[in-house]
């Protein structure tokens, strides 16, 4: 139980890969705030049946006010926030298409959900990891952004401030022992993928094709290094960006 007392918010975690990792660290014995714009109260029931602690919070990322109600209602509820996972985004219901054809309100949103989100949730748990002089960040990046994937222009560019990111905040950050570090999936078969059949036909055997261990990758796949990255065994880890794809990108 390497998570017994910690306390983790995890932001989209009402579907996909973020359930899995709630469910996850939920396993090991932490209690999660799952943290979505999405109903995630089915998750949490399904957690605290099993005997853990959870609870769900709507919670838009791009909204500074919500962001830092789910802050402020962490701490009251559990006392702490020792665990950050920013896994929410504009992802699975992305539409693939020329960048020219990217509507600029489009572009905006994606930005402010997938980059500007986990910005928040940063700046607002910050004051108080720094304070206990304990965090673990883990940002969900994508490996769309190492390889320049074509026709998402708006969500590439998202990803790839959420890596530099990591990067610039783990300097910032870590004198306070907080650290940041990514966690990159390459294509996944998330409920909301398998839902994109434009998506499934474009990407799913070209995935594969690219890949050292040539199969599917699974939400299942991606939680084991979000949880290596989140615990104190990865305390002299950070500003890493660690890809989880089959052995695909090789930075
Ligand atoms: N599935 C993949 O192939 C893949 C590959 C690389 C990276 N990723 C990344 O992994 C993460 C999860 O992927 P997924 O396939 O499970 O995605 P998904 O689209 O299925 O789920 C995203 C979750 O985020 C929530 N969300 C969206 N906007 C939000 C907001 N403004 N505030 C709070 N919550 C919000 C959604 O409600 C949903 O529960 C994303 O960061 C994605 O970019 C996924």
């Amino acid at each position: 139980m390497k998570f017994n007392d910690r306390i983790a918010i995890v932001t989209g975690a009402g579907t996909g890969i973020g359930r899995a990792i709630a469910e996850r660290l939920a396993g090991e014995g932490a209690a999660v705030v799952l943290a979505d714009i999405a109903d995630a109260e089915h998750v949490a029931r399904g957690l605290r049946e099993k005997g853990g602690r959870a609870l769900a919070m709507r919670v838009d990322v791009a909204d500074e006010s919500s962001v830092r109600s789910m802050v402020e209602q962490t701490l009251e509820r559990f006392g702490r926030i020792d665990v950050l996972v920013n896994n929410a985004a504009i992802a699975a219901s992305i539409q693939l298409r020329p960048f020219e054809e990217i509507p600029v309100a489009e572009w905006r949103r994606m930005q402010d959900v997938n980059a500007m989100g986990p910005f928040l949730c940063i700046r607002a748990a910050a004051p108080h990891m720094r304070s206990r002089r304990y965090g673990r960040i883990v940002n969900i990046t994508s490996g769309t952004a190492f390889k320049g994937a074509p026709f998402m222009l708006d969500y590439v560019a998202s990803k790839g401030a959420l890596m530099t990111m990591t990067r610039a905040l783990a300097r910032e950050l870590g004198k306070d022992f907080i650290t940041v570090n990514a966690v990159s999936p390459g294509y996944t078969l998330s409920e909301g993928n398998l839902a994109n059949q434009d998506f499934l036909a474009t990407y799913r055997e070209v995935a594969i094709a690219t890949r050292a261990v040539p199969r599917d990758g699974w939400p299942a796949d991606i939680v084991g290094a979000v949880a290596f990255l989140a615990s104190d065994d990865a305390s002299f880890v950070s500003g890493q960006i660690l890809a989880v794809d089959g052995g695909s990108v090789y930075h």
